[in-house]
């Protein structure tokens, strides 16, 4: 009996190191050890030995038992390490590489650029007012002079919103200062930077770009008031003192007089040349350029929001912040669209 437990015992372990897999040494741990396992039959049959024999080979039965639970553990955790092993050589990383840099963006330039205007206009004491994206036909047209079809309506080709009666894409940011005119008191000096929607594509134009409104109402406002903030502001934006602005009479239906503001250009300073006598390529060498459509506000707006327009006046001007931003001399923007094109090679310049 003793021979065939060290027998045994050597063929399990013999078994045991030619295992390549856990459900190898599974395999041998149910065979040599399990319930009806070859060491179960051995204890089994000890019951027919006399009790000197009894207690010394049932003794090395268990003995040897244990020396085999103890190897099969071990070759448990043998077989893990290997496979520590394979992958630590499939996975495997230099630590010490330089990271690559997650690419980071920034602020949209039309963005930046109206914060910026906030900033020009805020030094002069003027707040920022809001107003929605989707206006209604009121705010947009009525109460601006426009009524269902007068013809200035047509000048501003518009998105209507489908199933949505008497609502557009604001057309203009001018809606606004009805917006606000009616919510607030006088004295009234506020701008408005905002998205606006035409049915308008080239190269100066985009279906969606932004305005800058300004309004201004108090009494004994005038045009020399506009000239001043709007000269003083552009002075500024273009960082430049020489700039100078001149007034040509146009319409727009809630303003009277309508004007149309042009200041010098900022790159030849109104000469339509460079020193070097190459022709100004930004004004077209005609040495001003075309900013905004202004005015003083006419009386039935005012009269529209409830003010008196025998004891109040006001001015107002809108230009588009897309082309003011493309008249700085740093910047060389040949098309507008390009500003919301996403394409990162003009883009990422900045
Ligand atoms: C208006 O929209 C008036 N509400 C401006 C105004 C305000 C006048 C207050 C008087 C008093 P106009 O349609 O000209 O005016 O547009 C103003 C500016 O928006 C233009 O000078 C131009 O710079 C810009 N603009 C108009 N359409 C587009 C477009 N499709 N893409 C980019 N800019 C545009």
């Amino acid at each position: 009996m003793k021979s065939k437990i060290e027998s045994l015992k050597s063929q399990a372990l013999t078994a045991l190191k030619a295992a390549k897999s856990d459900s190898e040494v599974r395999d041998l741990e149910v065979k040599y050890l399990g319930r009806s396992g070859q060491f179960n039959e051995i204890m089994k049959s000890l019951k027919d030995l006399s009790d000197e024999d009894k207690r010394t080979v049932g003794k090395l039965a268990n003995v040897t038992k244990g020396e085999l639970e103890t190897a099969i553990l071990k070759k448990y955790s043998e077989l893990e390490m290997v496979a520590f092993d394979v992958i630590a050589d499939k996975e495997w990383m230099d630590v010490t590489v330089p990271g690559t840099k997650p690419g980071v963006g920034h602020r949209h330039l039309i963005s930046k650029f109206i914060d910026d205007l906030e900033v020009v206009f805020g030094r002069m004491g003027f707040a920022v007012a809001e107003g929605p994206d989707i206006e209604t036909e009121h705010y947009n047209f009525d109460q601006l002079n426009m009524p269902e079809d007068h013809p200035s309506r047509d000048m501003q080709d518009t998105f209507w919103v489908k199933n949505l009666k008497r609502m557009v894409l604001r057309t203009h940011t001018s809606g606004v200062q009805i917006r606000h005119m009616e919510a607030h008191e006088l004295p009234v000096r506020v701008i408005s930077l905002g998205k606006t929607f035409r049915k308008d594509s080239d190269a100066t134009h985009s279906p969606m770009f932004h305005q800058c409104e300004g309004l201004m109402v108090d009494t004994d406002v005038s045009i020399a008031n506009l000239k001043a903030v709007m000269t003083d502001a552009l002075q500024q934006i273009f960082e430049d003192p020489a700039i100078k602005t001149r007034f040509r009479t146009s319409y727009f239906p809630f303003v009277e007089p309508g004007l149309e503001v042009d200041c010098t250009c900022p790159i030849c300073h109104g000469e339509g040349k460079l020193p070097d006598g190459v022709p100004c390529r930004l004004c077209k060498q005609c040495g001003w350029l075309e900013i905004a459509g202004a005015g003083m506000v006419h009386p039935q707006v005012l009269e529209n929001v409830g003010y008196d327009p025998t004891k109040y006046t006001g001015f107002a001007f809108g230009w588009g912040v897309e082309r003011v931003y493309m008249m700085k001399p740093n910047v060389n923007i040949p098309d507008l669209r390009i500003l919301y094109s996403s394409e990162l090679s003009f883009i990422k310049q900045f």
